[in-house]
């Protein structure tokens, strides 16, 4: 018996050798170690074995049995991890998206860029300001109906004892003391900024965010005068629209300039003819002037050697306003809508 058990062992250990796949692996550990395997028969044919033997055949089944268990499982595992899957070289890959630089963004990239070539520097100021930055040293009435809180959102319970109340920035103006400020503690006399930084007011339409951009530009010199402030306002036209559109100085009011402007633009969506957006062919940029001595005095430079001019304009305007991009209602900019953002 104990040289039959061998001879199946050397056949088993043969045939494993043999054959290629799970399949026939499976079928031959059931041939030889299932219930009623051939190892199975030997070990119920041990009772009839003389008793001197048995020991040292149950001994030998067991080996057997060990042998031919390793040999299926590691054949199986080879031939497992040799087996690839197949793959089609020519389907389309996956797509992985990549991020882009918001519209916005890009806008005030470029309006930067605009006035840094002609000798502007970028400028941020506090967007959670003092009412006397936004309003009280920009020779505001204390009864404007800017500072209504229908306009502005104020920050409750806060109150400076020289500053008075906390307020979210209606305007980039709120920059022009702080320059000043800024410069005349270092000593400089000249101011060439531009301050791009984000404003708030209570409005949602076509053509309000409660939050949106502007930039502010703010220059003091010697001797500066309306025909310089015209003079930057053509030039970033033509850069930034590449002068193909019309723009009109409006006589306005403004607290802080004297005299002011408002600058419109030829309303890009309707050329002119007039919609939902800019209402009557033109759209309002912002507002522009010549500063106003008392302003002038606030931040610290005397208005009798010193003349300053600024205008202060929304980013997201001025960027919808570009040539065909057929943006029609602000509010859009700010959706989260990324196959429609994607398209800028
Ligand atoms: N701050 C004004 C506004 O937001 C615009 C402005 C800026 C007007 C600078 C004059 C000078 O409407």
């Amino acid at each position: 018996m104990k040289e039959e058990i061998t001879n199946l062992r050397n056949q088993a250990v043969f045939r494993i050798n043999e054959v290629g796949s799970v399949d026939e692996l499976e079928k031959l550990r059931i041939f030889y170690l299932g219930r009623n395997g051939k190892l199975a028969q030997y070990i119920k044919a041990i009772k009839d074995a003389p008793k001197s033997e048995k020991k040292s055949i149950g001994v030998l089944i067991n080996d057997t049995k060990n042998v031919i268990e390793s040999l299926i499982t590691n054949k199986k595992n080879v031939i497992k991890s040799t087996v690839r899957e197949w793959v089609d070289m020519t389907l389309p890959g996956e797509q992985i998206d990549t991020g882009s630089i918001h519209v916005v963004t890009k806008a005030i990239d470029e309006i930067s860029r605009v006035f840094e070539n002609i000798g502007f520097v970028r400028r941020r100021y506090p967007e959670v300001e003092w009412d006397y930055f936004a309003f009280g040293s920009l020779n505001f009435d204390k009864w404007h109906p800017a500072r209504d809180e229908w306009e502005t959102f104020f920050v409750e319970s806060m109150e400076h004892p020289k500053y008075g109340p906390m307020l979210l920035t209606p305007h980039t103006s709120s920059g022009q003391i702080r320059e000043m400020q800024k410069a005349r503690s270092r000593g400089d006399d000249v101011i060439r900024m531009i301050n791009i930084s984000k404003t708030y007011r209570r409005q949602s339409d076509a053509s309000h965010t409660p939050m949106f951009h502007q930039f502010e530009g703010l220059v003091i010199d010697k001797n500066l005068s309306i025909a310089n402030l015209k003079g930057t306002i053509d030039y970033f036209m033509d850069s930034f629209f590449g002068g193909k559109r019309k723009a009109r100085l409006r006589p306005y009011n403004f607290p802080f300039t004297e005299p002011s402007f408002e600058i419109d633009i030829s309303c890009d969506i309707c050329k002119g003819r007039g919609c939902k957006l800019c209402k009557e062919g033109w759209l309002e940029l912002g507002g522009a002037g010549m500063v106003h001595p008392n302003v002038l005095k606030n931040g610290g430079f005397d208005p009798r050697i010193y003349r300053g001019f600024a205008f202060g304009w929304g980013v997201e305007r001025v960027f919808m306003m570009k040539e065909n991009l057929g943006i029609d209602d602000i509010r859009t900019i700010y959706s989260t809508d990324l196959s429609y953002l994607k398209q800028f």
